[in-house]
């Protein structure tokens, strides 16, 4: 892998850890992922791709810059918060920034909570987890695979339908990786939060980042940080938006990165006898669990 030159012709291979499919880079380097060093003042955000992650980086950001947007403006956002596993050859390592970063540092990661490297919970770190519902995840995941060469083509809808049910996609099943920080959030300091109360009730959710990372803002400054990572704002920002990564790797012009932020739009694409088996897998495999998802507004 040392030799492969990332060209944006082909996409990049993909490989098991652990049973969690993988880009081959990060396999390569899993020891190193698994060995990395948190420190106790590290914040970590975790999620199941597509489940808001961006957002969410970008609210803590601009909280802990007390709104002060032109401080966000100073990198795109996969440089201010690393993602942790996450490398190119020849074009970015995700851990080698986090380690080259002073203290505190905002860290990201997607994976599910028996591959977190251990040192996170070591030190007690504060961690950030945000899912969302399965539905509009699959359907956010099948775009961002058309548009991102650095994960592999998605096929078509129907084969990405039963390949995200059987887990058969890079971070592995959806309900593994929910279920599991969900049962981790009783044990260790996460903030456990829902892309749909983000949407339905963004002030009240930032408001709890805010308190749960130790900072008291008042009332114009929350307002100040709904607006900087309202869909429209940062779908215009170029820090947010992922428009600074090389077109070889995400071309916007299959699929916008910041595609349509909503929730329920899985209806647009989901066929009636896919919502009925969709509905008949997940009560099985959430039968084991008192988590719950909207999966519309009423
Ligand atoms: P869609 O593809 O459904 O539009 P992640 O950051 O985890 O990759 O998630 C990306 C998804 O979050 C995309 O969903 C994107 O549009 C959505 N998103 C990003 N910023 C958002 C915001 N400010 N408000 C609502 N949705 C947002």
């Amino acid at each position: 892998m040392e030799d492969f030159k990332f060209d944006g012709t082909t996409r990049l291979p993909v490989a098991y850890v652990e049973g969690i499919l993988q880009p081959t880079p990060t396999c390569d380097i899993w020891d190193q992922i698994w060995n990395f060093q948190a420190k106790s003042d590290d914040l970590l955000i975790a999620t199941y791709p597509k489940a808001g992650t961006t957002w969410t980086q970008e609210i803590v950001d601009l909280i802990q810059n007390e709104g002060d947007a032109d401080k966000s403006q100073r990198a795109p956002i996969h440089e201010r918060i690393p993602f942790i596993e996450w490398i190119i050859p020849s074009i970015g390592s995700g851990l080698e920034r986090a380690n080259e970063m002073p203290s505190p540092r905002t860290l990201k990661t997607h994976l599910p909570i028996h591959l977190l490297p251990p040192s996170f919970i070591e030190k007690n770190c504060k961690i950030i987890y945000v899912a969302r519902n399965p539905k509009d995840n699959m359907v956010s995941y099948y775009h961002f695979q058309r548009m991102n060469k650095s994960l592999p083509a998605p096929g078509t809808w129907e084969e990405y339908f039963e390949n995200f049910l059987a887990g058969k996609v890079c971070w592995g099943s959806w309900y593994d990786h929910v279920k599991g920080w969900w049962k981790a959030k009783d044990q260790h300091r996460i903030l456990y939060l829902f892309y749909e109360d983000l949407k339905k009730n963004t002030k009240h959710e930032i408001q709890k980042v805010a308190e749960f990372i130790g900072k008291n803002l008042d009332d114009e400054i929350l307002d100040k940080i709904v607006h900087h990572t309202s869909f429209d704002v940062m779908k215009q920002n170029p820090m947010s938006n992922y428009s600074s990564v090389p077109a070889k790797i995400m071309n916007h012009s299959v699929s916008p990165f910041m595609r349509k932020g909503i929730v329920g739009d899985w209806k647009n694409h989901f066929t009636v006898a896919q919502n009925e088996r969709f509905n008949e897998d997940y009560k099985k495999k959430m039968a084991d669990t008192n988590l719950t998802f909207h999966f519309q507004f009423s």
